[in-house]
């Protein structure tokens, strides 16, 4: 069922193939819902659909149908996606602190001249390893209440100073992404903060679930950008797995048995999903410790459980990955084969890419293409979730350096 190969290792989850009932359901990820939180996201200023890039040299050169990247890099120029779910999870948090109504949930009510004083006695609180806070702080800032945002230990300087330029109070503290996300619970209850977390614990999901419903407008998106071409294969990049686990679980609705080979790619200093399907009692497994990568956004160890349940039960296949396929990934789709439009993809973004590239130029992957039934006929939807967020590491890795040395 699993096998590794130079550092990769992936886990062939045969079994959701066929099976019936006795699993999660995915029904808040209806084509319904996500109409909804799409209409909610036209009302947020700089709201635009990113482009859906057809890579279609690369495409041949790789032997394959069509690549298609949804380049995020210009979601409401933050430079990756997050806030499509900070956005929508704050403003229900802060609609719901309001005692107003959560549903027809609304940008411009909450904007009313009425409500500024109540909204800036309001502080929301988070934990990021970048890009998450920074689309809170961006928020609050729109919004007019005030947000403290804890990274973790090693976070780089780019991404500290982007949160704090939207006025967020920002602190790196001593521990790694999941240590950051229990001090930020800790202060929200102490200080009654709104918690604004994309993972969930007993008693605090309907903030998580918020964040992984705002994820859908990108994928709603994506599929009125590919018209008739519905992919044959998903590969999605995985944190805690609230992106992937959505992105998932739209799909699973929107196509049932029918519906994309699905593939969730993670660090394997991170990988704490491949881990737990190996591991194969069906609960979460924690991978703790420093966590180092260069795909910042991915170093998570515990899976967000609303995630860990979808993927487990529907996901194909899962692969860790080693630092030098996110920087393959960035290097191939930033110097495009003539005729390719280029993409500027960060190290968790370009994960995916890299990962298609290796194990289709590779002929010792053969076992993982088979298994994964890619071939001149699949069609396959990639994200780049993330821009050149940290701009330093970027030009070092698209020149030709390896940070991996100085690390
Ligand atoms: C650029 C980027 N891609 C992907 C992810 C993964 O999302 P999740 O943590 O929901 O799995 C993140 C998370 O921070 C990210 O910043």
């Amino acid at each position: 069922m699993s096998s590794t190969k130079r550092d990769m290792a992936w886990f062939h989850n045969r079994k959701v193939r066929g099976k019936n009932g006795d699993r999660p359901s995915t029904a808040a990820f209806s084509s319904l819902v996500g109409n909804e939180v799409r209409r909610f996201h036209r009302g947020v200023p700089r709201y635009r659909p990113t482009p859906l890039v057809h890579l279609q040299n690369l495409a041949r050169f790789l032997g394959v149908k069509d690549i298609r990247v949804k380049d995020e890099s210009f979601r409401f120029n933050l430079g990756a996606f997050k806030a499509l779910g900070a956005s929508y999870a704050l403003s229900w948090a802060v609609a719901e602190r309001l005692d107003l109504p959560v549903d027809q949930l609304s940008f411009a009510a909450l904007m009313n001249t009425h409500l500024k004083e109540q909204v800036s006695q309001i502080t929301c609180i988070t934990a990021t390893d970048g890009n998450h806070g920074r689309a809170v702080a961006w928020l609050a800032k729109q919004l007019g209440c005030k947000a403290v945002v804890y990274m973790p230990k090693g976070s780089s300087p780019a991404r500290f100073r982007n949160i704090q330029e939207f006025g967020a109070e920002v602190s790196i503290i001593d521990g790694n992404y999941d240590d950051a996300v229990r001090l930020a619970d800790k202060h929200a209850l102490e200080k009654d903060w709104l918690l604004i977390q994309d993972t969930a614990k007993p008693g605090y999901e309907q903030i998580p679930l918020r964040v992984m419903q705002g994820y859908m407008t990108m994928f709603n998106e994506a599929l009125e950008q590919m018209g008739d071409n519905k992919p044959t294969h998903v590969f999605a990049q995985c944190g805690v797995g609230s992106f992937s686990g959505a992105c998932q679980a739209y799909l699973a609705e929107r196509f049932g048995e029918h519906r994309p080979v699905f593939t969730v790619v993670e660090p394997i200093n991170a990988a704490c999903y491949y881990e737990s399907m190996v591991k194969g009692n069906g609960k979460p497994h924690v991978i703790r410790g420093s966590l180092e990568t260069i795909m910042a956004g991915l170093a998570c160890g515990e899976p967000n459980p609303l995630g860990w349940e979808i993927l487990r039960d529907y996901a194909d296949m899962f692969i860790s990955c080693p630092d030098e396929v996110a920087m393959t990934g960035m290097r191939v789709l930033g110097n495009p084969l003539q005729g390719d439009q280029r993409i500027v993809s960060g190290e968790s973004g370009a994960v995916t890419l890299g990962l298609l590239y290796r194990i289709l130029r590779n002929q010792g992957y053969a076992p993982l293409t088979d298994a994964l039934d890619l071939n001149e006929a699949s069609s396959i939807l990639l994200f780049s979730t993330e821009g050149d967020t940290d701009p330093e590491m970027y030009r070092k890795i698209l020149s030709g350096e390896n940070p991996l040395q100085t690390l």
